[in-house]
């Protein structure tokens, strides 16, 4: 993880939030190649599950929404994490991870309180000191308006799904879908996490991406395995391999009250085995809830068999932040490269041996690299091989995020894109000149082939743009 967090550091994926500052715990801040990694992301989210779909519409809600949403929704009452505090160093803990890391589970008492088992002790001090476990609502808390009184309070949403669930009657009066439909929103959401950590993959503020699909009260496991089934596709489809993705499914005990099936998408990460996404089967909860609480009406109507009811929902809910730190975990590659041939793996720690040399390359799949595609001119000096180089790089920019780079040996480069994750180099020579080839240079097996200028664009778009 800390060669990782020091090549994103390095490169431009990731950067402390207010780092000038000393940082703050809990966010972050995307660099110029993180940034275009998770619009990759987004954007093949929504591909997959808007635009190339009929049966779901797309929906963007506010940040801040009516304080009753989270009544309803039960954020106000029940999302909530236990907290202890160590009263010798005052170091504040999340007390189900304090528990886990010590081998041992939080102990639930017949009346819903919390407490710590026998031997539980402080990581930082080792005291024994340890307060009694307390709920701590997760909800961050504004207030609109000028007046800071209890009237004014509202929250920075704790998710993007509940947005969805209270706009339910709009879109379904304007979309003109049938059930089964669903509707999808991409948006940050927030969440004043106990205890932040493992690098992004717990943040106090991150992006979600989910769905909410409609369906007919008892065709709850059938959508739910088709959800699972299609969401595990999507994963492959952004280079995350089968094996590195295992299913948790929910037992009848872990399940809440009200949904019927829970199965959570997880990835090996370096720190463990830990939740992608989770796709759950809610029944009807958040909508006859907000039916309850607004006194608006959230049934539909079938026209085919002239019945109202209230329609059940499947919940594929993902993190953008998760999602990018999963890639870029599975991305991340140190080879040693010989003169000829192909490379091999590293051995950690140790120099390349002679004849060799070491590259630390970003393996992403081209639908999620930062930079699709780096041009260079041989030379910088040489006015036509520039305006060639330059011609070309113009049309690419056209299509795809393209990277134009003079500087250097045309090898350090290729290094430099190899660490970006660029699938794809252009070098523009004296042949180009003569003949109008260049050559492509292929990031992975550092093949090279030379391509006709005009055959250029459909040959990327193959590697590119297929999926
Ligand atoms: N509407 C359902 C819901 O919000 P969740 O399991 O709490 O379910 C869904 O969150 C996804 O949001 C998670 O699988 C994860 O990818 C992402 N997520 C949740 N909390 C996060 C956090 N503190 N930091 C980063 N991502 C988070």
């Amino acid at each position: 993880m800390d060669d990782l967090a020091s090549l994103c550091k390095r490169r431009g994926f990731i950067f402390q939030s207010s780092e000038i500052y000393g940082g703050l715990n809990g966010f972050w801040d995307y660099g110029p190649l993180g940034c275009e990694l998770k619009r990759n992301v987004r954007n093949a989210w929504w591909q997959d599950m808007v635009q190339t779909r009929e049966d779901v519409v797309g929906l963007d809600c506010s940040i801040i929404m009516h304080p009753r949403v989270w009544e309803a929704s039960g954020h106000i009452g029940g999302f909530a994490d236990p907290m202890v505090d160590c009263r010798a160093c005052k170091k504040r803990y999340r007390a189900d991870q304090l528990c886990e890391e010590q081998g041992q589970a939080l102990i639930k008492r017949e009346d819903g309180s919390l407490a710590l088992p026998e031997g539980i002790v402080c990581t930082a001090c080792k005291s024994k000191e340890l307060t009694e476990p307390r709920a701590f609502n997760l909800m961050f808390k504004t207030f609109v308006g000028p007046v800071e009184d209890a009237s004014a309070v509202a929250y920075l949403r704790p998710e993007t799904a509940q947005g969805i669930f209270a706009q339910f009657g709009n879109v379904l009066a304007t979309a003109r879908q049938k059930i089964p439909f669903g509707i999808a929103q991409i948006g940050k959401a927030f969440r004043n996490e106990i205890n932040p950590r493992n690098y992004t993959f717990r943040s106090r503020e991150f992006e979600q991406m989910e769905l909410e699909f409609f369906v007919k009260p008892g065709a709850d496991a059938e959508w739910h395995a088709y959800w699972v089934a299609e969401r595990l596709k999507w994963y492959a489809s952004i280079g995350l391999p089968a094996a590195s993705l295992t299913q948790y499914v929910y037992t009848q005990k872990e399940l809440a009250h009200y949904a019927s099936a829970c199965t959570d998408i997880m990835y090996a990460f370096p720190f463990g085995v830990q939740e992608l996404e989770g796709i759950a089967a809610r029944g009807d909860f958040d909508l006859s809830r907000h039916q309850q609480f607004s006194g608006k009406s959230m049934e539909y109507f079938d026209p085919e068999t002239n019945e109202k009811f209230l329609p059940h929902v499947i919940e594929p809910s993902g993190g953008v932040d998760r999602i990018a730190l999963a890639l870029l975990c599975n991305a991340y590659a140190e080879e040693w490269v010989p003169k000829q041939g192909p490379a091999i793996p590293a051995e950690r720690g140790k120099q390349a041996p002679e004849g060799y040399e070491a590259r630390t390359v970003m393996r992403f799949a081209p639908r999620i690299a930062p930079i699709k595609v780096a041009v260079f001119p041989l030379l910088k000096n040489k006015p036509e091989l520039v305006a060639r180089a330059r011609a070309i790089f113009g049309q690419l920019q056209r299509h795809w995020i393209c990277f134009y780079d003079t500087a250097g040996a045309i090898g350090r480069r290729y290094r430099r894109q190899d660490e970006a994750g660029t699938p794809f180099c252009l070098t523009i020579d004296f042949q180009t000149l003569e003949d109008g080839t260049l050559t492509l240079r292929h990031r992975d097996s550092m093949q090279q082939e030379r391509i006709h200028e005009k055959e250029l664009l459909a040959h990327l778009s193959g590697l590119i743009d297929a999926w």
